[in-house]
Order: structure tokens, then sequence, then C-alpha cells
């Protein structure tokens, strides 16, 4: 009996070694794991230089655990690149944390090249909705949301009170305004981020959507051969066209377009909220500070649809030490330094109730505006390819608005563009 009594105790143990076994390797799948110690953040172009600052402040208090910041380029474009070319380098990736943007989330997740994690360990129920989408692939959450963005209308609020006129709500509006009221102040109408790079592919997104169309639907079946498509791409090759939009736009990404706008040469112009706070504060070299507002996009028949922007904070498969790199992110969204990110790197944060806070709605009076326009924004085409998708879109755009194919034809070479994309 004795023998049963301990094979039994030996059969508990090996239960429990078990069980104990499965339960960590289910984590595995799902946690950070251990491990603190220094960790490396690769991040886009910071164009507001807060984050070198900001992470300071975590050095400090984390000797042990310190973060060496390493800034890629401003395009969107080429930090994919660098990044995809580090973490195809797999083990002998440089990079343990990612500041990705909203729409890499499903290629990298897809990729296998960073970690889900325990969506228990964020507080992701104080952040606004659309922004915990971008995060999730599969049902799995595999980055946290980290600033959020969203396209707005900036403009001369000077000329436009000079003139009379209220701020454009229409495409027709802008139009007028741009053709004929611009040139008497010496400035050029309306420019957005024209050089074919992921800036093209917002704002031509945010053209098609705007016009009621889409790109691909849900199923990433191809929906953009359609009327809507059509006059959204048409609206802007009628701008380069019509002159309205400067020539010069066809060569701007986010900088050049807010340094056209902040040496007062624009009238209007789409851009995201860290333009309107930079250039409309106190920005050192700003002609125009003091003199702008924002509204959201104008569509053909009213307000149009911003596309939803972003990053999101995302632990790499090999990440050296994933504990750490788990609680700087908990301190990267955390209330207080969610704050610093607006008021220090002009970026749209991710909690809900920062959108309401009284002294910072004194400080940055566009804050409702630009919760309506995260919370109504759109997500770009969601595909597996959606870097080939968006190549497509910028290339195609580019030919329309440089007149070397007419929107129609456009819109038709993108849609079997799109349709080859898919079938790969
Ligand atoms: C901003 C947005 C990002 C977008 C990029 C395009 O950084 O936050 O989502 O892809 O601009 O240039």
């Amino acid at each position: 009996m004795r023998w049963m009594r301990a094979a039994g105790r030996g059969l508990l143990v090996l239960l429990v070694v078990l069980t104990g076994y499965v339960a960590s390797g289910a984590r595995a799948q799902e946690d950070t794991g251990g491990g603190r110690g220094p960790l490396t953040l690769a991040t886009a172009g910071d164009l507001t230089n807060y984050l070198g600052p900001l992470l300071q402040g975590w050095n400090r208090t984390h000797p042990d655990e310190k973060v060496t910041l390493v800034e890629l380029p401003d395009s969107a474009d080429e930090t994919h690149a660098q990044m995809v070319t580090d973490l195809r380098g797999g083990d002998r990736s440089r990079f343990d944390v990612l500041n990705i943007d909203v729409n890499w989330t499903s290629e990298f997740a897809g990729a296998g090249w960073i970690r889900p994690l325990p969506r228990d360990r964020f507080g992701l129920g104080t952040f606004l909705p659309p922004v915990v989408d971008t995060a999730t692939y599969d049902g799995q959450l595999y980055a946290v949301p980290y600033v959020t963005n969203a396209g707005l209308l900036l403009y001369r609020k000077d000329v436009l009170a000079k003139e009379g006129v209220p701020p454009p709500r229409t495409w027709a509006e802008l139009e007028r305004v741009a053709r004929t009221i611009a040139p008497k102040y010496g400035l050029d109408g309306y420019a957005g981020q024209f050089l074919p790079y992921e800036g093209l592919t917002v704002n031509a997104a945010e053209a098609v959507y705007s016009a009621g169309g889409t790109i691909l639907d849900e199923g990433a079946r191809v929906t953009v051969d359609s009327a809507a498509a059509r006059e959204g791409i048409g609206f802007l090759a009628r701008g380069v066209r019509e002159g309205w939009i400067p020539k010069a736009a066809l060569t701007y990404k986010e900088e050049e377009s807010k340094q056209a706008f902040q040496d007062g040469r624009l009238l209007f112009l789409r851009n995201w909220p860290y333009a309107y706070a930079y250039v409309g504060a106190s920005a050192k070299g700003s002609k125009v500070a003091g003199k702008i507002g924002a509204v959201p996009l104008p569509g053909p028949d009213g307000p149009g649809t911003s596309v939803l922007g972003g990053s999101n904070l995302a632990v790499t498969a090999h990440a050296r030490h994933p504990d750490t790199a788990a609680r700087l992110i908990v301190y990267l969204t955390s209330e207080r330094v969610q704050r610093q990110v607006l008021t220090r790197g002009a970026l749209p944060p991710v909690r809900a109730d920062l959108y309401e806070d009284p002294e910072l709605v004194r400080e940055f009076p566009y804050l409702p505006t630009l919760r309506e326009s995260v919370l109504t924004a759109e997500p770009r085409p969601k595909s597996p390819h959606y870097d080939q998708v968006s190549l497509a879109v910028q290339a195609v755009v580019h030919d329309a608005m440089t007149g070397r194919q007419t929107p129609e034809a456009a819109v038709r070479r993108l849609a079997r563009e799109l349709a080859a994309i898919s079938r790969r």
C-alpha cells in the first residue's frame, strides 16, 4: 500500500510539474517572458525631438534597464524598410522594442517578428477604441497603442477673417477659396503630402474615403474601381492641373509641407495635428504663429474622412529583455507620460480621458476636434501585402496628379495592379 501512496504522490508531483510546464508554455507564447536589462528602441524620425529627453526620465530611474534610442528616417517607407531588414536577421536583430506605424502590425505579427502580448497588462480599457484595433491581429494583441493620429485641415485664420469667409467644409469651398483668394495674398492654395511614399497613400485614401469609396473591402477584395474613387483622385489631380495645388507639393512629406505653411507660403494644409501644435503656437521661426486654425478635412458635400494614423509599441521576437520591454511600454502609455507625449511631442495621446482634460483643452484647443476625427477615422486597407498595396496606390495616384494619366485610367490601372497583388 505504501508503494501505491508513494506512486500516487509521484504522480501528483508529476502532474503538478506537467501542469506548471503546460501553463508556463502557454504563457510563453502570450507573454513577454522574463528578463530585465538594457534595451534598444527603434522609431521613425522624431519630428518634434521629444522622445530622447522623455526616455532620459526612464533611464535615470532604471539604471540597469537603460533604453538606447535608434532614430530611423522621417519617411515611413524608409523606416519600414530598415526595420524589416533588421528583423529578417532573426536573433541578430539589434532592436528589442519597435515603435511601428499602425498599419504594419498585421504584417509584423503575421511574419512572427513581434510577440503576442498579454492584454491585461496594459490597461487598454482607458484607450480610445479604434486605436486598440490597430494593435490586434488574428484576435491577439501584438502591440500597444502609443500615439494616434488623424488628418486635419489647417488654414490661415487671418486671411479668411479679412475675406469674411468661414473655413471650408466642402471640396468646392476649398477649391474656390484656394483658387481665388490665395493668390491675392501671394499664397499657394492647398497642399498635403504628395511625394510618392506612405503619406501619399494616406492623402489618396482620405480623398477616396471622403467621396464614399474604398480601396479594398474587409476581405481584401479590390473595390477601388468606382465613381467615388474617380471623384477622390480627380479632386487631387484637378488641384495640380488648375494650379491651386502647387507643383512643389508633389515633393512634400509631412515636414516639407509643414515648412511651406509655417513660412507663410500656403493658405490650406492637410497635415497631422503635430503641425498645428508646432506651427500655430510659438514655434521658433514660424511666420504664422497665432494666425492659424484647424477643422476636420472637407469632403464633396460636407466633412470628409480622415485616415487613422499613429504608432504602436511592439516587442520583437528576439528581444533581449522582454520583461523590461513590457515595463517600458507600460511606462510610455501611462497617463503621466501620455500627457508629455502631447505637451512635449505635440502628438495625439491614446488615452481617451486626456481629450477631456480641461487644462489640456485650454492649451490645445483642437483636442475635441481631434477626438472626433480619430473616432471617425478609417483605417488604411488591410492586406497581408500592405506594403505592396501602398506602393501601387502611391505610384498610380502620383501619375494622376502629374497628369501622366487621367483619374479614370489611373483608377482602372490601380484596380488591375491591386488584383495582381492579391493573387500573389
Ligand atoms: C504619420 C502617421 C502614420 C502614417 C505616416 C505617413 O506618421 O502617424 O500612421 O503612416 O504619417 O507619412
